[in-house]
């Protein structure tokens, strides 16, 4: 028989496990603990919906937004988002220094493409599922640096790397913030070995308990590349994302262009516009607070129902963000739980899959922003009854 490529030797892929567990868990009865998305309800619909009105009465600015753009950005959207920092965190970014792209996804990738092929790149224990297939693409070699309570273990950080990726708030998929002094160690680190930090920050501002903690690129200005979205705080949809780069940040700035022009010329101008006007218009910052309201208090009775349904199960204590992670105790595996679990209707993402290497058996992500309350409340009941199933075998 004729050899054919595409259909013999493409890789089965783990990316492809949670695609499915997605699309299980979409159709018909079954309560999902395991996507990333926001809640829908929450889009800003209204507001959204003023601002194309509006732009559609501008025919020089709806031009624009149709015409093809920069590769760098809509330069009044890469303004806002430099005012943004200085305004939160007190931290001097200039314009130039952000890139839009199409969602934080693509700057993942472009730096992966950007380092030189077989960098090693120290990720956490466990980290983004998404950030390990992009830079694996790019065939780089990981370090994994166990994620306490507080933050990456100092001891376990390698003697060398090319860069560090990291989730520091609300981290997907273990919800667990750095403490500062986490954040001072791990930039001390970075200035000492002359490595990149990469902090991937999507959720920062889906803060529902304690205080904003300084970004890593104001310990660590010259050694950091800052990744942020709008896809948590406004709409995934859009696909608009940026980096930041280093302060001073020899030709890092360049090449991630260089190689965004070769993957899609720009992020769409269309989007950009609209997310900008959006801004201009005051809307963010109350649909910001708002989000972040509905979340706290979803991620509150969802503890308090393990607390009380699941007492043996660890979770973490989120301060923000959309996920909680679990751990099972001793003996048990989490995906003969969630094989048990689909029967009884409700699913999670089996934790294995967010480890670059040993992968860790006994670990669960829940997503607490997809359901509403009683869909949170019977899916725990029925997670219980799962585990108290898988108890019995
Ligand atoms: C940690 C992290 N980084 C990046 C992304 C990608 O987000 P987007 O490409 O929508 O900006 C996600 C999405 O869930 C994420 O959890």
């Amino acid at each position: 028989m004729l050899h054919v490529w595409w259909q013999d030797d493409l890789p089965q892929r783990e990316g492809s496990l949670v695609r499915r567990i997605l699309s299980l868990a979409a159709g018909g009865e079954i309560i999902s603990f395991a996507g990333g998305l926001p809640n829908a309800k929450h889009f800003p619909v209204q507001e959204v919906g003023e601002v194309l009105a509006a732009i559609s009465q501008e025919p020089p600015l709806m031009r624009l937004a149709l015409q093809y753009g920069e590769t760098d950005g809509y330069y009044p959207l890469r303004e806002i988002i430099a005012e943004s920092y200085a305004r939160k965190d007190n931290l001097p970014i200039k314009p130039e220094q952000v890139g839009i792209t199409t969602g934080s996804q693509q700057a993942i990738d472009l730096l992966s493409r950007v380092l030189p092929r077989g960098s090693v790149v120290a990720v956490e224990r466990p980290t983004y599922l998404a950030a390990l297939s992009a830079l694996r693409l790019g065939e780089h070699d990981f370090v994994e640096v166990v994620l306490e309570e507080e933050g990456p273990e100092v001891g376990s950080l390698p003697e060398r790397a090319a860069a560090f990726y990291a989730v520091p708030n609300f981290q997907n998929p273990s919800g667990i913030t750095w403490s500062n002094a986490r954040r001072e160690a791990i930039a001390r680190w970075a200035h000492e070995r002359g490595a990149l930090l990469v902090e991937d920050d999507p959720y920062g501002e889906i803060r529902f308990r304690g205080d904003r903690q300084r970004p890593l690129a104001a310990f660590a200005p010259k050694h950091t590349l800052l990744l942020g979205s709008f896809s948590k705080i406004l709409a995934p949809g859009m696909r608009v994302g940026w980096f930041v780069a280093p302060e001073g940040g020899g030709r890092l700035f360049e090449e991630m262009r260089f190689v965004k022009e070769s993957a899609d010329l720009h992020t769409s101008t269309f989007a950009q516009v609209v997310i900008a006007e959006y801004y201009r218009r005051g809307f963010a910052q109350a649909h910001i607070e708002a989000v972040a309201r509905a979340y706290g208090k979803r991620a509150a009775l969802m503890r308090e129902l393990f607390h009380e349904l699941l007492p043996e199960v660890r979770t973490t204590d989120p301060e923000g963000g959309m996920f909680l992670w679990a751990v099972l105790p001793e003996g048990m595996d989490a995906r003969e739980l969630f094989t048990i679990a689909l029967e009884e209707g409700v699913a999670f993402v089996p934790g294995d899959v967010f480890y670059a290497s040993a992968p860790e058996r006994r670990t669960l992500r829940i997503n607490f922003t997809a359901e509403d309350e009683g869909g949170i409340e019977e899916g725990v009941r029925r997670l219980a009854r799962a585990y108290a199933r898988c108890l019995r075998r």
